[in-house]
C-alpha cells in the first residue's frame, strides 16, 4: 500500500511538473550523516523544482514510434577508466550520458558508500515523467566498463533477449494467468543486470543467494566441468553493476531497493553498503514470489516453501508469503552475456575472435572456436557466426571515416570480444574480480586504432541529432544531446557529459583533458 500511494504521489507530482515546466531540478543535497538511510524520493520535491535545469531534456515531446535512450554512467569524479568508458560509448554512438552522483556529498556520495548509486539515479528517474516511462535507460559503473558494440545493435539484442525469456515465462505460467494480471503485476521481464557465477555479498541465508532460478537455459558443464572451481559456475546470479530497462519499471526497480534498503540496512553487518545486495535480494523475493505462484493452483491452502524451493541450505532465510502481494518487478539477468560481459570467472571464455572464415552462408562470416572449454571427449572445433546486424553496424561506423584513414580496415579483420560458449560478441566488458588486465584491454579494442576519428565522426553525428536506429518497430534518438553553444566547438572537444540533472555541463577538456594519452595512445 505504501509503495502505491508513493507511486500515486510520483505521478501526481509527475503531471504537475510538466504543466509548469520541461526541464526540471531538484533541491541540493543537504549534509547529512553519510550512513543515514532515507528513502531518496522524500528528498525530491517537484514544486521546488527550478524553471532552468541545465540539462539538455526535452521530455514533454513524444513523437509516435519515436523513443530515448538515456545512458547513466553513475561517477563522482574523473580518472582515465571513466574517460575510456566515455570515449568507448561517445564513439560507438551512445547518447550524450549523464554523470550520476558527480562530486556530491554526505549519502549522495558513492565514495563513501556504494547506495549512493541508488539514491542517485533514482533522482534522475523520479525527474522524468509518466510519457518517458517506455523509454530506456542503461546504467553502467563509471569505472571498469568498456563498450564494444553499437547502440542500435545493443537495444535489438535486448529486446530479442528479453522475447526469448519471455516465452518461457509464458510456458511456465500459461498466458490467460498472464493476462489475468495488471501488467506491472504479471510476471515478465524487462530489465537485465549483468551475470555472475557466485552470489556475491555471499550470504546462503539471502534470498538473492537461493531463490534465483536453476535453469538458466545453459547446461551445468558448459564452463567446465562441474568441480565446484569458482570459474566453472553457471552464471546464476546478478551483477547490479549494469542494468537495461524502461524507465517506469528501473523506477519501480529503485524504489523497491530503496524500500528494502530502509528496512533492511543494518550498518553493524559486513557488506551493508553493497547495494548488490539489496538488488539481488529485491530479485531473490521476486523470484521466491514466483515459485510460489506457480504452485497455486496445486496447492489450495497453505503451501509450505521448504516443499516449494527446496534449494539452500539450511540457513536460508524464508522471506513472508502474502498471496496478494506484488514482489514482481520485471528483473531478469543477461546469463549469456548478450549485453553485459563480466570478467569474474569467465576469463577463459572470452577471446578475442578473427570473423574471416565464411559462415553457415556464403554472405556471413564466421570464425573458428578450438579451445575445448566443456572438455569433452572427442571434441570438436566449432564456428560462430557474425550477426550480420552487427557486421553492418560496424561497417558503417567504419565508413564514417573512410575520408580520414587511409585504409578502412573490413569487419571481418577486426578481432571481437566473444563469449565462447555463449557464443555472443558482447556488448560491453565489465571488470568485475581482477582489474589486473583491463589496461590492456584498451589496446585490444577493435577501435583503438581508430579512436580520434570516429570520436570526431560521433560528434559530427550528435551535433545533427542523429537517430541512433530502429528496434522494437521504434525509432531510438539519444535522450541527452550537446548543449546547443556545442556547434561552436570543434571537434572532440564538444564531447562531454551532463552531470546529474543540475550540475551543468562537463566538456571533454575538463573531464578527460589530463588522460587523453591513455584514451589516444601516445
Ligand atoms: C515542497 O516545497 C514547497 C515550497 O518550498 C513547500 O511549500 C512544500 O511543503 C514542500 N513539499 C514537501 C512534500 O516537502
Ligand atoms: C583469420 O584470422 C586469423 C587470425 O588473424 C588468421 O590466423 C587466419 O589465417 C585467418 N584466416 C583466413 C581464412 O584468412
Ligand atoms: C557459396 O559459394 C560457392 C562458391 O562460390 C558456391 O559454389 C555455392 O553454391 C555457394 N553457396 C550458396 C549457399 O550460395
Ligand atoms: C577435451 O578435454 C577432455 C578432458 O580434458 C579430453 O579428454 C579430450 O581429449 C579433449 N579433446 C580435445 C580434442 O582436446
Ligand atoms: C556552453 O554551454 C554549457 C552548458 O549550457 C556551458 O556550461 C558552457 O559554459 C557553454 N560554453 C560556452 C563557451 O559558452
Amino acid at each position: 500500500m505504501q509503495l502505491l500511494s508513493r507511486w500515486q504521489w510520483t505521478g501526481l507530482a509527475g503531471l504537475i511538473v510538466i504543466a509548469l515546466i520541461t526541464l526540471f531540478q531538484y533541491r541540493s543535497p543537504i549534509a547529512r550523516d553519510p550512513l543515514a538511510v532515507s528513502p531518496v524520493s522524500l528528498d525530491f520535491n517537484a514544486t521546488e523544482a527550478v524553471e532552468e535545469s541545465t540539462i539538455t531534456l526535452d521530455s514533454t515531446k513524444k513523437s509516435p514510434g519515436v523513443s530515448k535512450f538515456h545512458l547513466l554512467i553513475p561517477s563522482t569524479g574523473s580518472n582515465h577508466q571513466l574517460c575510456r568508458t566515455l570515449a568507448s560509448a561517445t564513439i560507438l554512438g551512445y547518447p550524450v550520458p549523464v554523470f550520476n552522483g558527480w562530486k556530491k556529498e554526505g549519502d549522495l556520495d558513492a565514495a563513501k558508500t556504494h547506495l549512493a548509486k541508488v539514491r542517485n539515479v533514482m533522482l534522475y528517474l523520479e525527474t522524468l515523467p509518466p510519457s518517458s516511462d517506455d523509454d530506456l535507460v542503461l546504467m553502467v559503473d563509471g569505472l571498469d566498463v568498456t563498450f564494444q558494440i553499437p547502440p542500435d545493435v545493443l537495444i535489438q539484442r535486448y529486446f530479442a533477449i528479453n522475447r526469448a525469456a519471455n516465452a518461457k515465462i509464458a510456458t511456465r505460467f500459461g498466458e490467460d494467468y498472464i493476462k489475468s494480471l495488471p501488467p506491472d503485476d504479471a510476471p515478465r521481464q524487462t530489465i537485465l543486470f549483468g551475470p555472475e557465477k557466485v552470489c556475491y555479498p555471499t550470504d546462503w541465508a539471502r534470498v538473492g543467494c537461493w531463490a534465483n532460478p536453476h535453469d538458466i537455459g545453459i547446461p551445468i558443464g558448459a564452463f567446465g566441468p562441474d568441480d565446484g572451481q569458482f570459474s566453472h559456475n553457471l552464471p546464476r546470479w546478478l551483477n547490479s553493476g549494469t542494468i537495461m530497462g524502461p524507465v517506469g519499471d528501473m523506477r519501480r526497480l529503485f524504489a523497491a531497493t530503496l524500500d528494502r534498503i530502509k528496512d533492511f540496512y543494518d550498518s553493524t553487518q559486513e557488506f551493508s553498503d553493497s547495494d548488490q545486495k539489496y538488488m539481488s535480494d529485491v530479485w531473490g523475493v521476486q523470484e521466491y514470489y514466483r515459485s510460489m505462484k506457480e504452485l497455486e493452483p496445486f496447492f489450495h491452502g497453505d503451501i509450505d516453501p521448504n516443499r516449494v524451493v527446496p534449494t539452500g541450505g539450511p540457513e536460508k532465510v524464508i522471506p513472508p508469503y502474502i498471496r496478494d502481494q506484488r514482489a514482481e518487478l520485471h528483473v531478469g539477468v543477461d546469463y549469456r552475456s548478450g549485453i553485459f560481459q563480466t570478467n569474474a570467472g569467465f576469463e577463459h571464455v572470452v577471446e578475442f575472435l578473427t570473423y574471416n572464415e565464411t559462415g553457415a552462408t556464403n554472405s556471413t562470416s564466421a570464425a573458428w572456436v578450438t579451445q575445448n572449454i566443456s572438455e569433452s571427449p572427442n571434441f570438436k572445433p566449432f564456428k560462430i557466426s557474425l550477426p550480420s546486424n552487427l557486421a553492418n553496424s560496424i561497417s558503417s561506423l567504419l565508413k564514417s571515416i573512410s575520408h580520414a584513414v587511409d585504409a578502412i580496415p573490413s569487419v571481418t579483420e577486426l578481432r571481437l570480444g566473444t563469449n565462447i560458449v555463449t557464443q555472443n560478441i558482447y556488448g560491453m566488458y565489465h571488470w568485475t574480480g581482477s582489474k589486473d588486465d583491463m589496461d590492456t584491454l584498451w589496446g585490444h579494442m577493435w577501435f583503438y586504432p581508430y579512436v580520434r576519428p570516429l570520436f570526431q565522426s560521433a560528434i559530427a553525428a550528435l551535433k545533427v541529432d542523429q537517430a541512433i536506429g530502429v528496434a522494437d518497430g521504434r525509432t531510438w534518438v539519444p535522450a541527452h544531446k550537446l548543449p546547443t553553444n556545442s556547434t561552436e566547438i570543434e571537434g572532440i572537444r564538444a564531447a562531454g557529459a551532463w552531470a546529474d540533472i543540475d550540475g551543468g555541463w562537463l566538456g571533454w577538456e575538463e573531464i578527460c583533458g589530463n588522460y587523453e594519452v591513455e584514451v589516444f595512445g601516445p
